[in-house]
């Protein structure tokens, strides 16, 4: 579905997850790539992939005019001290930055994370956009570094003529093709109702090919998936799906401290590096997160959406389909209603919304223009629409698509469903509920 250019895609960290499967995903889709990172590292399937792989002492040699570079490499994690943070996700980006525009290249594709916005919870914000202050706590040094370094880099690119995308992908799941499935013990659980932001592998590989194409000096996108569900609704889908061996154990704030120290003092014993003062603050902290992600921005610029599910995108890490009766989320859908005339009664609501489950209904709107604001600034998993909306009702359901990828309709005549039966609108699960 992406544009492709005749430009060359340079990838960081190649032998990283990240870098890795893109580099494969990319090239799968017939674009040129080429692949850097430290000496002696292990790039054999790529290399058998047929993509060139080279160490960053070639850097210059190799990127050239127009080219896109994609900066995957990145120190990760919540081990070590600041300065390293600093170093590697700060200066590095930077240096390389600045070498990658003197020689010419169109974009520098810089892998942030929506850790740059940190991951305290706002009382009375459930939905982080891109341009929200950041509230970066003790020990979130991976933030911290990741939005010192989009600051740095938008100050140097700003003026040039090499473009900057800032992408912040939530957490990146999903395979480049090949893996095992996997299954895994339960690990114990702070807080179920914990949001957990994901963005499958080839979404964000969409995101980085359409946000490259991007006229402007400097642009900044969250890259999540259209479900951020809670944690429960997520464990119990990999348990489904047999993933999990069994289903998680809640635990206290303590006994998740406890065991927090007593592995880091196993790992002091063995002489293998330990986590720096405050990292246990900013693991609570990121175990008890519950914001949500705005992904209009993207959507508007590039025309992205995101076209593997949560089910369809766990259905492939298992290997195997859940059943007809398996899951559903348990955690309330947020529905927004569009209506204009007769309002729906809330119990017919939730009937069509969420095949009556819990529902809660974040906003309301009586114009396209409302409903587009509306998803700006939040998250929505299903919008109602009232069929006698709009005159022109298949035109209205494609601009409030943009935000949502389900999008169920009430008091459709036979001859509008019959229109709208035919029609397929990417990345959106159009469907009928009864009035
Ligand atoms: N995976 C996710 O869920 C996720 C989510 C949000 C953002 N991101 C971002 O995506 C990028 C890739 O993440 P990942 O999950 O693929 O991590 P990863 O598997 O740990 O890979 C990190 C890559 O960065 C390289 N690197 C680390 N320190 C370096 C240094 N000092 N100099 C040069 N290269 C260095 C590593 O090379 P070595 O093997 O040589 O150390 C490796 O190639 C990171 O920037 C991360 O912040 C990832």
């Amino acid at each position: 579905m992406v544009s492709s250019a005749n430009h060359r895609w340079i990838i960081t960290g190649c032998n990283g997850n990240l870098g890795k499967a893109l580099c494969l995903l990319l090239g799968r889709r017939g674009l040129p790539v080429a692949g850097f990172c430290r000496p002696g590292r292990d790039v054999t399937t790529l290399v058998s992939a047929g993509v060139p792989c080279h160490t960053y002492d070639e850097f210059a040699g190799v990127v050239g005019d127009g080219d896109v570079v994609v900066h995957c490499a990145g120190r990760t994690g919540t081990q070590g001290s600041w300065s390293e943070f600093e170093k590697t996700n700060v200066d590095f980006s930077v240096e390389l930055s600045q070498l990658v525009a003197s020689r010419g290249a169109s974009a520098f594709v810089y892998v942030s994370s929506i850790a740059a916005l940190g991951y305290a919870n706002r009382s009375g914000q459930d939905t982080l956009v891109e341009d929200d202050l950041p509230v970066l706590g003790r020990g979130e040094s991976y933030g911290k570094s990741k939005h010192l370094a989009e600051r740095r880099l938008a100050e140097l690119c700003g003026s040039g003529s090499m473009r900057l995308v800032v992408l912040r992908p939530g957490l990146v799941y999903g395979s480049s093709g090949g893996d095992e499935p996997r299954v895994e013990r339960p690990p114990p659980v702070l807080d179920p109702r914990q949001r957990v932001p994901l963005v499958h592998v080839s979404n964000f590989a969409d995101a980085v090919v359409l946000s490259a194409e991007v006229a402007g000096p400097v642009a900044t996108y969250n890259v999540v998936d259209e479900e951020q569900p809670c944690l429960s609704d997520l464990n119990r889908l990999k348990h489904e799906l047999g993933r999990l061996t069994g289903l998680p154990r809640k635990v206290s704030r303590g006994r998740f401290a406890a065991a927090y120290c007593a592995r880091a003092l196993v790992k002091k014993l063995l002489g293998r590096p330990t986590p720096a003062r405050g990292t246990l603050d900013a693991v609570l902290r990121f175990h008890g997160r519950r914001s949500l992600y705005t992904t209009m921005a993207l959507r508007e610029a590039t025309g992205w959406r995101p076209l593997v599910s949560l089910v369809a995108g766990w259905e492939q890490m298992a290997g195997c389909a859940l059943r007809p009766s398996g899951w559903k989320p348990a955690a309330p859908r947020r529905v927004g209603l569009w209506w204009s005339g007769e309002r729906l009664a809330d119990a017919a609501l939730a009937r069509v919304a969420s095949n009556g489950g819990p529902v809660e209904i974040i906003a309301e709107a009586r114009t396209s223009e409302a409903v587009l604001e509306a998803q700006r600034r939040r998250h929505f998993d299903c919008w109602v629409v009232l069929a006698d909306v709009a005159d022109d009702l298949l035109r209205a359901i494609r601009a409030m698509a943009w935000g949502c990828r389900d999008v169920c309709i009430v008091h459709t005549t036979e001859q509008q469903k019959a229109g709208l039966l035919g029609t397929k609108i990417p990345g959106v699960a159009l469907r009928f509920g009864d009035s």
